[in-house]
């Protein structure tokens, strides 16, 4: 793979959360049986970039605890004889290497990124929204670098939505240029159902090039007086061609109390020891 190296944001207060989110991060609740995170570092993982970079804010060092090796813990289960937990514990701290910078204060995604810039290395890499989770087979991840490897350039990840959820997201203006691919004329975030250039909203995967950086500095604060990490891509478009990819597999929207739950029951419904289960406890429920 020839990108290597990620971002991971998750400096967010986890509003949306409140109050479950006092005093955990939100990237800390459980999706099934793991935090939402170790989701994310898996597929990073998966496609090969295990060096990550993830920014977080001051409060949220579970993230760094949760990816750490804790050996009071193993030594407990080594001595109760645990060895396939023990073996998992040890699965997760050797995922990747992750170093954690802090963001402070609340100044948007474009803003978090430029907190990573010193600890990259001048290639591309690849960035993730810790509360976006994507079931797929090759990983999202790895399904932009393969576009990137093939086009160049900075790769952003698609998923079609419905009308009225377009002023959600970011959105790109773009032409289809091959299958599932575009060429991104601008993007936007947030916009008005009515003003969106399309249906395809920028999910939490990209590979970008080091030229957001300048670009993101020219940012002006935008939305919420945040600097915007789509406001930032919508100046590296009008500078050097910015594909697009439809992503393939199942992308579950964890960032609300309502996504969260239901991607939980779309991961259990596939869950070979949980689905039967969960289909007797919703046919009970009708
Ligand atoms: C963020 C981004 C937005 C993107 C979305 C994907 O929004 O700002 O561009 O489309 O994630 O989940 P948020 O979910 O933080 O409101």
């Amino acid at each position: 793979m020839s990108v290597r190296r990620g971002v991971i944001l998750a400096a967010g207060f986890g509003t949306r959360f409140l109050p479950a989110t006092k005093a955990i991060p939100k990237e800390m609740l459980p999706l099934l049986d793991r935090p939402v995170v170790q989701h994310i570092v898996e597929e990073a993982a998966a496609a090969g970039v295990r060096e990550l970079v993830m920014v977080i804010s001051p409060g949220k060092e579970a993230l760094a605890q949760h990816f750490a090796r804790s050996p009071e813990l193993e030594q407990a289960l080594q001595a109760r004889g645990d060895g396939p937990k023990l073996a998992e514990l040890e699965r997760i701290a050797g995922l990747a290497r992750i170093a954690f910078v802090y963001q402070e204060g609340r100044m948007g995604t474009g803003h978090a990124l430029l907190q990573a810039r010193w600890l990259l290395d001048g290639a591309p890499f690849a960035l993730f929204y810790a509360d976006d989770v994507v079931v797929a087979d090759p990983p999202a991840i790895g399904q932009l670098v393969e576009t990137h490897d093939r086009r160049g350039g900075p790769v952003l990840g698609l998923v079609e939505v419905e009308a009225e959820e377009v002023s959600r997201y970011g959105v790109i203006d773009g032409d289809e240029v091959g299958n599932d691919e575009f060429l991104v004329r601008s993007t936007v975030e947030k916009p008005e159902t009515h003003e969106a250039p399309s249906r395809l909203a920028i999910i939490g995967r990209m590979v970008l090039t080091p030229d957001i950086f300048p670009a993101l500095e020219e940012t002006p604060p935008g939305r919420a007086g945040e600097i915007w990490l789509t406001d930032g891509l919508a100046r590296v478009c009008g500078r050097r061609p910015v594909y697009g990819r439809r992503l393939s597999g199942r992308w579950l929207d964890t960032g609300n109390p309502a996504g969260l739950l239901e991607a939980g029951l779309w991961l259990a419904s596939r869950d070979p020891g949980m689905s039967a289960r969960l289909q007797r406890y919703l046919r009970a429920l009708s």
